[in-house]
């Protein structure tokens, strides 16, 4: 059985899809997730629904128990929060026995400058002192992260950030999932740890001038000092520790942070990354 965990995310509904795509058996699949009313139409598919809130630890070992493979999908919100949640899931999953765990952290997790990676370092941490068979799946970033703000920056000509010349290999978020779903559905995974990145990098500029190429207007990239990107992004009614983590993640890809390409997620796949091109086409068009 096969316990996928944040499963009403954007995330873990891909991987479900995945797994189905490639024939598992509804039955086979639990979605754990906090809330089960948001998951009546993967009831209805014939997978298995169980609550699993990250913040009610008493839900978590019902959830877990009888999974030969749990993607334990990483939480979102602050920092703290964050780390007691995955402190509750990672104790959780040892008490349930399962017997593989899989977890979404971040690129580079051991060095990453990144802010968000020191979460992903302490559940790493967390999830070796188990002693459970583990497999870490490294994520990159989406490049659904840029383009999901397109539609608008089109609108006002501009791509605003404080990256830089920097560069990003991204990957679209169902490319990620895919290889989620490759790995819980192989064999001989145990101790793997995989830094997954699109096949090819990016700078925003270089965005800016993709949604010009596909629109006919006129995108240009506006690299803002860090004060100023942090104003525009608290103005539009981000959450702080939201807007804290994206500006931290512009300065740090303007250093080199997102830049490495290692072809451990197209090994996966079995096919190249999802072009930048083709997310931004399918954001466009949306
Ligand atoms: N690699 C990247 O570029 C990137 C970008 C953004 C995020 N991430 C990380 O990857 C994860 C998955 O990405 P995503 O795009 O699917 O994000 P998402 O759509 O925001 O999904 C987050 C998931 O976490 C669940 N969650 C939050 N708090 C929880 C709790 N207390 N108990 C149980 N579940 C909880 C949410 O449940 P609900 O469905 O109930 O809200 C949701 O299913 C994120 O949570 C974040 O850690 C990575």
């Amino acid at each position: 059985m096969i316990v996928v965990t944040g499963a009403t995310g954007q995330f873990g509904r891909l991987v479900v899809e995945a797994l189905l795509q490639r024939g598992t058996p509804a039955s086979e699949i639990v979605a754990a997730v906090r809330t089960p009313a948001k998951a009546a139409d993967l009831a209805a598919r014939g997978v298995q629904v169980r609550e699993a809130d990250y913040e009610r630890p008493e839900t978590l070992v019902p959830a877990f128990t009888g999974a030969d493979k749990l993607l334990f999908v990483s939480s979102n919100g602050p920092e703290e929060a964050r780390i007691s949640q995955h402190g509750a899931a990672v104790a959780a999953a040892a008490e349930a026995g399962v017997g593989q765990l899989i977890y979404t952290s971040v690129y580079d997790a051991t060095n990453s400058p990144l802010g968000l990676a020191r979460v992903h370092r302490d559940t790493e941490a967390r999830i070796a002192a188990t002693g459970l068979p583990s497999v870490l799946l490294r994520n990159g970033w989406y490049t659904e992260n840029y383009t999901g703000s397109l539609a608008g920056a089109v609108e006002r000509g501009a791509v605003a950030g404080a990256a830089g010349e920097g560069r990003i290999a991204s990957a679209a978020r169902a490319d990620y999932a895919e290889a989620a779903a490759v790995v819980l559905l192989s064999d001989d995974q145990a101790g793997k740890v995989y830094e997954l990145t699109g096949d090819t990098n990016w700078s925003l500029g270089e965005l800016a001038a993709e949604a010009a190429r596909q629109t006919g207007k006129d995108v240009a990239f506006a690299n803002l000092p860090a004060e100023q990107y942090t104003e525009i992004l608290a103005g539009v009614g981000l959450p702080g520790f939201l807007v804290e983590l994206l500006v931290d993640a512009d300065i740090q890809v303007a250093g080199g942070a997102l830049a490495g390409i290692t072809g451990d997620l197209s090994g996966l796949l079995g096919r190249p990354t999802t072009p930048l091109a083709d997310t931004v086409a399918i954001t466009l068009k949306g």
